[in-house]
């Protein structure tokens, strides 16, 4: 049943057991077919955020150029690149705090050059121009910006409360917000911006900073957010944190979206998977390549001391089968045997060429 990749029109076993319905589905899971995510809902998908070629000039600097991209509706969408690559100035044209010096883009279905009311009418963003009051508690904040925004003060203290029990506040809600922790803070910032519900929500690195604990919780915070049907565009640095959180990756550098893709297609594009093998012992290892010289091809391992080989596994479980195969014959123990696809910090640096990003300086 390993054989699926072989030419021909031979039918593919069919599954019987469920050991083998197992196997199957853990295959289907390392080797996801790319085009599925899209061919999932027939229904037509509607579009809450599309930017069109926008283009930024900070006098002969471009910040941003020619940029193009959508958000469906309900989906959270990762604008990932490296410090200075133009996230924020994206968003800000977005958001219609910039004014664009060319392209398009709607929010919501309003367009933010024409209809910036009804941009900002839509959206929420985080992050920037958090206006917390530190001397007033975190229930304190949120029915003052409930007040702001025209609400009276009872649907204020409501809503206050159901959000500060959404952000896992409740306990901190009689403390004053100077005395919050970064975690808080941030939760506390995103939750004043959801007290009039907005479709669209900006979350301009909504965890730069934080401890790895309060980026967790940040992150069920805003996996809560997408649950609700808001559409969200987050900006991050962190590979790790537009692989877990976002639908879409759109990866930006130097001001020009360089690869787009859910993160699966983004590591097929970048990086075909390959197959580990670690024999039970180092003496093996001769054995073990003289044995995969064919399979190992050119990507011969660089590494003189490595403990594992590595072989290109273009047909996945085919690959391993083979090796599994050939070592099983040529009676060489393994510790370890695995098929990988390479992690989206390689990927980023497969598409940069470079590591360094835009801006070597990495924020706090
Ligand atoms: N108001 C501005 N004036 C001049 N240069 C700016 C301004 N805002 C941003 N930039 C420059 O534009 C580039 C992109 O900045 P930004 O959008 O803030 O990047 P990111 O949010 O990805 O870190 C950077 O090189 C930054 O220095
Ligand atoms: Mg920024």
């Amino acid at each position: 049943m390993w054989d699926v990749m072989s030419s021909g029109p031979a039918e593919p076993e069919p599954i019987r057991t469920a050991a083998e319905r197992e196997l199957a589905d853990a295959s289907t899971v390392a080797f996801p077919t790319i085009v599925a995510d899209h061919l999932a809902d027939d229904a037509p998908v509607e579009i809450a955020i599309e930017a069109s070629k926008l283009h930024k000039r900070f006098g002969e600097f471009v910040a941003v150029h020619d940029v193009s991209f959508s958000v469906p509706k309900g989906k959270i969408v990762a604008l990932l690149g490296p410090n200075g690559a133009g996230k924020t100035t994206t968003v800000n044209m977005l958001c219609t705090l910039l004014k664009p010096d060319g392209g398009s883009a709607t929010v919501a279905g309003c367009d933010v050059a024409d209809d910036a009311p009804g941009v900002r009418r839509a959206i929420m963003l985080t992050g920037q121009f958090a206006a917390l009051d530190e001397a007033l508690t975190g229930r304190e904040n949120l029915i003052l910006f409930g007040r702001l925004l025209g609400m009276t003060k009872k649907s204020a203290g409501v809503r206050a409360d159901e959000l500060l029990a959404e952000f896992g506040l409740t306990e901190a809600a009689g403390r004053r917000v100077g005395q919050y922790s970064g975690g808080m803070r941030r939760r506390i910032d995103i939750a004043c911006g959801l007290v009039t519900k907005p479709e669209v929500v900006f979350l301009d690195e909504p965890t730069t900073g934080l401890d790895p604990r309060s980026r967790q919780d940040v992150w069920t915070v805003v996996e809560q957010l997408r649950d609700s049907g808001v559409t969200i565009l987050l900006t991050t640095q962190y590979l790790e944190e537009a692989d877990v959180l976002s639908d879409n990756i759109v990866v930006i550098d130097k001001g020009r979206v360089i690869a787009e893709g859910t993160s699966n297609e983004l590591k097929a594009e970048t990086g075909a998977a390959y197959c580990e093998i670690t024999p039970s012992h180092p003496a093996y290892l001769p054995r073990l390549r003289a044995r995969l010289r064919d399979m190992i091809g050119d990507a011969e391992n660089s590494e003189p001391d490595a403990l594992t080989v590595s072989v290109p596994a273009p047909d996945g479980p085919t690959t391993l089968a083979e090796v599994i195969r050939r070592t099983e014959a040529a009676k060489i123990p393994l510790a370890d045997i695995a098929l990988r696809r390479p992690s989206l910090d390689e990927v980023f640096l497969a598409l940069t060429g470079d590591g360094s990003g835009s801006e070597a300086d990495d924020r706090p």
